[in-house]
């Protein structure tokens, strides 16, 4: 497999460090950007080749700090791939979420990959292997209660996506949507992990997650893989009959709303 420069966002979360690793293992070069340099030294110590990784701090719900990731970058390397995978959610009440909490989040899940794309694509439409990755999330089809503006920068960034896709089809660059279900990382707190135990919702771990993005980056056709069953079929299922999947929904309104308050 040709060497890949990867640009990773969120690279010391939970999914990010699992994309790092395999990333790094299968013999591509990595720009790792998160908030805390010391832990993002610490994983690039971590992973193979460690001289052939760089690491970038920036605060993504910052648009200057974006604009000066995107300089940075641009002056330590070429670009093949962006995977934007830093993101934050929320659980609760929406009359009970502070604006605050919103508009970081639609900053960080939205905003923070727009931004990124316009400013590396002039970078990346150099590459013969051009391709962004955005993660997002079975929530980003399916709006889902308690998580009211988590779904609505999921669905925002999963609309950005399809549009990327559509104004670059004759562009040699692949943008992909992967969208996990729910994955075992410190995002999930507690409570949400109990809810999903109720519920019978199932989770992932990151690595499932990682080695479906390492399948993605031998895709040269932009494309949208949906992790886990039966989610899977649920995002379908919502996009057609979306009054059936309200009305399965409403039947575990009352356990959501428990920990929705909690
Ligand atoms: N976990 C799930 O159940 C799940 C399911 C579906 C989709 N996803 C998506 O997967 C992606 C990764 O989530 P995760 O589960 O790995 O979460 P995580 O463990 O909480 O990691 C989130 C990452 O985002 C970064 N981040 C947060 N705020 C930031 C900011 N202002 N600027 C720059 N970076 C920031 C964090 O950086 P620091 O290291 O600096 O804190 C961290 O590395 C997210 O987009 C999430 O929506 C997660």
């Amino acid at each position: 497999m040709t060497t890949l420069t990867i640009v990773l966002t969120g690279a010391c979360g939970g999914i990010g460090r699992a994309l790092a690793i395999a990333f790094a293992s299968a013999g591509h070069k990595l720009v790792l950007v998160g908030r805390n340099a010391e832990a993002l030294a610490a994983l690039r110590d971590g992973l193979e080749r460690p001289r052939s990784h760089r690491y970038l701090v920036a605060d993504l719900s910052s648009a200057a700090s974006i604009i000066e990731l995107c300089t940075d970058i641009a002056d330590g390397s070429a670009v093949d791939v962006l995977v934007n995978n830093a993101g934050t959610s929320s659980f609760g009440l929406f009359t009970e979420t502070d604006d605050a909490v919103i508009e970081q989040m639609l900053q960080l899940n939205v905003l923070a990959p727009m931004r990124l794309c316009k400013g590396l694509m002039p970078l990346m439409r150099k590459s013969q292997h051009a391709m962004v990755i955005n993660i997002g999330s079975g929530f980003g089809s399916i709006g889902f209660a308690g998580f009211t503006a988590y779904c609505a920068s999921k669905f925002g960034l999963r609309g950005f996506t399809e549009a990327l896709q559509r104004e670059f089809a004759n562009e040699n660059m692949a943008i992909h949507y992967l969208a996990p279900r729910a994955v075992n990382t410190a995002m999930n707190s507690a409570n949400i992990v109990a809810m999903n135990a109720e519920l019978g919702n199932k989770a992932d771990e990151p690595e499932l997650v990682a080695r479906a993005a390492l399948e993605l980056l031998r895709c040269k056709k932009s494309s949208n893989r949906y992790l886990g069953w039966p989610e899977r079929f649920f995002v379908s299922l919502n996009a057609l009959f979306p009054s059936v999947v309200s009305a399965a929904l409403k039947k575990q309104l009352a356990i959501i709303l428990r920990y929705a308050r909690n």
